[in-house]
């Protein structure tokens, strides 16, 4: 039997489709790269926005004539839409077999065969946090662990790995579907974690991401010790094989002295935060019930750069939130121009159902409005962007090679980038600078594998553009920098 998935979402989706494709494979199963010969088709969901979740179901629409000419045929809805629609998803789609939420996924395969054992729908949620505040005990319950093995063939590149460090989020933005949708923070044992990345290690691995919603208020308290963040680092550090270790997304008010001395001293540790500020007005921080205010978070990010020499900070923008004037997002503009972020994702604001936004606040932005502020942050954060790049020329960067740039592949642009549903950085995507780059067209068009585009990561997150052997890939290597574009440094080997 076949598989194939496709993800949208966060990393935190890439995950757990890379962790559901190991179960099935685990149990038989053969992966996909294409849907067209698969007995069973997955749609890893996200529920951030509206347009996250239309586009899924425009998506199963198309699938609706796939499976009447393929009989026998499965399609399984997971992820976060999978929570919060539930058996809303069959009513809009009755052609779905599966329904399962994140905190069910130890369950998928289970379900997969009953689905063909019975031929009836499979539903598998967690409680719906929003509505059940009053059983925190039996919610939490209801969003199980989902960690099974690891296989190199399930990710993307066998050196680069993404570890789950805390499942949930407990932080209630009111803006957000996230604390719903993923249930209630639990963190993973610190020996979990150290094993796991023990095993990517002895597999080849020589990156490791940790994830976490807010990843830096992890903590783990056993026989009277509490393991934080910093301490995971040093723990990760003495694993031989591992190189580079990063850490997505960090909540403000977690970025502790110790966490970013870790950053700065661990020989593993890099020098890219990824912070979201998601405003630049307090009121609106209010409003969005952020814990902190701007003075708070410029404060951060001096902490930051006084403390990380090179330092690359990248945040989340949420436009049009509901009330905001224009002084009030002209404030963010100022932010943006305070912390000189490396890049930023810019979202228009989209209402959730059920979260205190939607109950509290009017989403009373008119649409052209959120776009025209998402387009005027995004030409203010790009002319940073281009800025902070320029002062890379003539320097030598040592990168990750990740392999070709395959440029005409749409899926590598996203794949490069934080949400894989994510309009507004698709302009900004390392494909479009490349593309931009036109002297490098006869190279490529040559095919020679000894001088190909490959693409590679600086430590502060870079992406780097340049020409070698394909057998460079997986391998870390100096490249001085030639040309710069606002999302993509360009330049040749060093050695
Ligand atoms: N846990 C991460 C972000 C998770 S969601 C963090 O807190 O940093 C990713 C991003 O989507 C958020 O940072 C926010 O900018 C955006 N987002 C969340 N809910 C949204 C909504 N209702 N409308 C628009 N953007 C939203
Ligand atoms: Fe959502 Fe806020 Fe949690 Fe991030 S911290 S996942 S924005 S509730
Ligand atoms: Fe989307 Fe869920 Fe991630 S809602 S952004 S896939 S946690």
């Amino acid at each position: 039997m076949k598989f194939y998935i496709e993800t949208v979402g966060c990393q935190m989706n890439a995950l757990d489709s890379e962790l559901a494709a190991a179960a099935l494979i685990s149990n038989g199963w053969e992966r996909l790269a294409t849907r067209k010969d698969a007995d069973l088709v997955i749609f890893n969901t996200c529920s951030v926005r509206e347009h996250a979740e239309e586009k899924i179901y425009s998506a199963l629409g198309r699938l609706k004539h796939w499976k009447t000419q393929k009989p026998g045929s499965l399609i399984a809805v997971m992820g976060c839409m999978a929570q919060k629609d539930k058996g809303v998803v069959f009513q809009r789609a009755p052609y779905v077999d599966i329904v399962v939420g994140p905190g069910r996924l130890d369950q998928l395969v289970e379900l997969v065969n009953l689905a063909i054992a019975t031929g009836e729908p499979q539903l598998a949620v967690s409680l719906d946090r929003f509505q059940r505040r009053d059983m925190p005990r039996e919610t939490r319950e209801s969003f199980r662990q989902f960690d099974p093995i690891r296989l190199p063939e399930t990710r993307p590149r066998v050196f680069q790995a993404m570890v789950r460090i805390m499942f949930g989020c407990d932080k209630f933005c009111s803006y957000c579907v996230v604390p719903s949708a993923r249930g209630p923070e639990q963190c993973r044992p610190p020996r979990d974690i150290l094993e796991e990345v023990k095993t990517l290690a002895d597999q080849g691995c020589l990156e490791i991401t940790l994830l976490g919603q807010t990843v830096n208020s992890y903590r783990y308290v056993e026989d009277g010790k509490t393991t934080r963040l910093a301490e995971l680092l040093e723990m990760i550090d003495r694993v031989p094989g591992i190189r580079r270790v990063r850490f997505v997304s960090s909540y403000p008010t977690d970025m502790t002295d110790e966490l970013l001395a870790a950053v700065r001293d661990l020989p593993t540790s890099t020098p890219y935060l990824h912070v979201p500020a998601q405003h630049g007005d307090n009121g609106v921080l209010q409003r969005m019930r952020r814990r902190y205010s701007v003075e708070e978070y410029k404060e951060l990010v001096d902490r930051i750069y006084e403390t990380i020499p090179g330092a690359a900070i990248t945040s989340d923008f949420i436009v049009g939130f509901c009330g905001e004037t224009e002084e009030e997002f002209q404030r963010t503009i100022d932010l943006v121009r305070y912390a000189r972020f490396k890049n930023s994702f810019i979202f228009k604001y989209s209402e959730r159902p059920g979260n205190e936004a939607s109950k509290r606040y009017a989403d009373d932005v008119p649409e052209e409005v959120k776009k025209r502020r998402n387009n005027e942050l995004l030409a203010v954060q790009n002319e940073i962007s281009a800025e902070l790049n320029r002062r890379f020329l003539g320097e030598t960067v040592e990168i990750l090679v990740e392999g070709p740039s395959k440029r005409e592949a749409r899926s590598v642009a996203q794949e490069e980038t934080l949400y894989a549903e994510c309009e507004t950085q698709e302009d900004a995507s390392p494909t479009r600078d490349a593309d931009n780059f036109t002297s490098l067209d006869a190279l490529v068009s040559t095919g020679s594998s000894s001088n190909t585009q490959l693409t590679g990561r600086t430590p502060c997150d870079r992406i780097v553009v340049f020409n070698g052997s394909t057998t460079l890939t997986g391998t870390f290597q100096r490249v001085r920098i030639t040309d710069t574009a606002p999302f993509t440094l360009f330049g040749e080997l060093a050695d």
